[in-house]
């Protein structure tokens, strides 16, 4: 009965629906060794999912299997769905997949509800306080450019003018950050167990997003099968499982309630709070910590990681506009210290240059799946409690109506006739209401140092003779640009 005027959509394959139609084509692809065409199918599926609204509407559906999934594209609609309708909307679906690995507990992919909220607003705390006093990001921030700026130096003399690729130090730095916020320790970049862990992660989110093991949300039994990437799977699982309770269990014994060192050991000291004033039905176990720590490292690492790629990226397309970002760095930094958080408002056109590069790449495209909470009319049509909703964020930067020539790029669309920062409403690449990124801020210090301070350090250009990389990039969990090198020359 509540299919009856369910938005309009495409007609579905039979059993698998109509991702069908973007993921069969993407393996079949694979099996024949044209890995890049794969990814090409997958980048395909996101202009193919936008275009769509133009023949459906901003509303409408599509099926995964039997599931009803909820397109909502442009500006005014994922507003509405997401800021007016926060009760309905804010909830996220039980992916087969995600739940085996989840159990639906931490914060990403935790139900809307009290316990949800209670977590959330605890490590939410915890995170805008470590931007302040000892335990300040800055420094350690800061700390993992140092080596950046080293390792990048001595990659480029000994590539041989074949260029460096950056993504392998972008993701050490990255990690670190996360790794000194949650467990109180930096890794050396040639660290084994830290090695380990990100080999792991990284392997566990390509078998997810790039492998047959997706079809687990279609038929879950298929997570037990015992070859393959299924079997591969629960390893890597089982890997990382046992890093992370060996990292939480050694906190448990070292702890100092007089000197927590980390989001871990404050966890720990919320629990025992808890315990002392007797709540008896308290979330705050450790094996939920252990999950909000999960969470974390896939949240933060991938997405920070990729929008500074692409930064760089754009950055030695178009050198005209590194040498205004440099000039600007120059002029309110100088040469003789590095740039500081303290910079930021004087710095407007490298910000619009960092907000125009997130407008036009994007990285958690279609944001993270939504649920119905219950059945509901929304825009004149009927979403059935359980639907999926998937706001479709690249269509909101890219949107004619919006944006003047939405696919050129133009960072001083960012600023106003004096050359001030404008904040657009219609700019949410961190999404919106109450499920919107908790790490924004953390994730916008983190740009904006790195972007000033190795464009104040080098002046970045592409390896002789190299053609660029396509600027449609690779959409997995997280829409990553196509593997680059650079050539970096210090500036004098
Ligand atoms: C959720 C973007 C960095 C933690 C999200 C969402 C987006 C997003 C689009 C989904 C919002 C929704 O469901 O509607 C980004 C981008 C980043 C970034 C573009 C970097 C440039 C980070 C970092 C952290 C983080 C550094 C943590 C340290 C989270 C968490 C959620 C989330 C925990 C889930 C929130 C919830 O379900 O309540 N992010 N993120 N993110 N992000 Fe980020």
């Amino acid at each position: 009965r509540h299919f009856a005027n369910i938005p309009p959509g495409p007609k579905p394959w039979p059993v698998v629906g109509n991702f069908g139609g973007f993921i069969i084509p993407s393996f079949i692809q694979r099996r024949l060794g044209q890995r890049s065409e794969s990814a090409d199918v997958m980048k395909n599926a996101l202009v193919i999912l936008t275009e769509q609204a133009n023949i459906y509407g901003n509303v409408y559906s599509l099926f995964v299997g039997s599931q009803l999934i909820v397109v909502l594209n442009g500006y005014e609609v994922v507003k509405d769905a997401l800021s007016n309708h926060p009760e309905v909307f804010s909830d996220r679906p039980d992916i087969p997949a995600v739940t085996i690995m989840t159990k639906r507990k931490g914060i990403v992919f935790a139900p809307y509800g009290p316990i949800w909220k209670k977590q959330r607003k605890f490590c939410h705390t915890i995170l805008r306080n470590f931007g302040l006093g000892k335990l300040s990001f800055e420094p350690c921030i800061l700390q993992g450019l140092a080596t950046i700026k080293t390792e990048l130096l001595r990659q480029n003399e000994t590539s041989g003018g074949a260029g460096v690729n950056l993504a392998p130090l972008i993701s050490n730095a990255v990690s670190n950050v996360i790794c000194s916020m949650i467990l109180g320790q930096r890794f050396h970049h040639e660290d084994r167990e830290f090695r380990t862990l990100l080999d792991l992660m990284e392997r566990g989110l390509e078998i997810c997003v790039n492998s047959p093991a997706v079809l687990i949300n279609i038929f879950p039994l298929l997570y037990y099968l015992p070859f393959g990437v299924f079997k591969e799977l629960r390893q890597v699982e089982g890997d990382i499982t046992s890093f992370l309770k060996r990292i939480i269990a050694k906190h448990q014994e070292t702890l100092d309630p007089e000197n927590p060192r980390d989001l871990v050991d404050m966890y720990l000291m919320e629990m025992l709070a808890q315990q002392a004033a007797g709540e008896k039905d308290s979330s705050f176990t450790d094996d939920y910590l252990f999950y909000i720590v999960g969470d974390l490292f896939i949240a933060g690492t991938d997405t920070t990681t990729n929008s500074i790629l692409w930064i760089l990226l754009y950055m030695v397309l178009y050198p005209d506009i590194q040498d205004m970002v440099q000039a600007e760095i120059d002029e309110v930094v100088g040469r003789h210290r590095g740039p500081s958080m303290t910079d930021k408002g004087s710095l407007p056109f490298t910000e619009a240059t960092i907000m125009e590069v997130q407008r036009l790449t994007v990285v958690v495209p279609l944001g993270i799946p939504h649920m119905a909470s219950k059945t509901t009319v929304f825009r004149g049509h009927t979403i059935p409690k359980g639907t999926v909703i998937l706001p479709n964020l690249w269509s909101v930067h890219r949107d004619p109506t919006l944006w003047e020539d939405p696919d050129g790029f133009n960072p001083a669309r960012f600023l106003d006739d004096d050359g001030k920062l404008l904040r657009k409403e219609c700019f949410i690449p961190f999404g919106i209401g109450r499920r919107v990124c908790m790490g924004e801020q953390l994730a916008k210090m983190e740009l904006f140092l790195t972007v000033t301070s190795l464009l104040q350090a080098f002046k970045f250009r592409l390896p002789e003779g190299m053609p660029p990389p396509p600027l449609h990039g690779r959409f997995g969990l997280t829409l990553s640009p196509c593997p680059y090198t650079v050539c970096v020359s210090t500036r004098s």
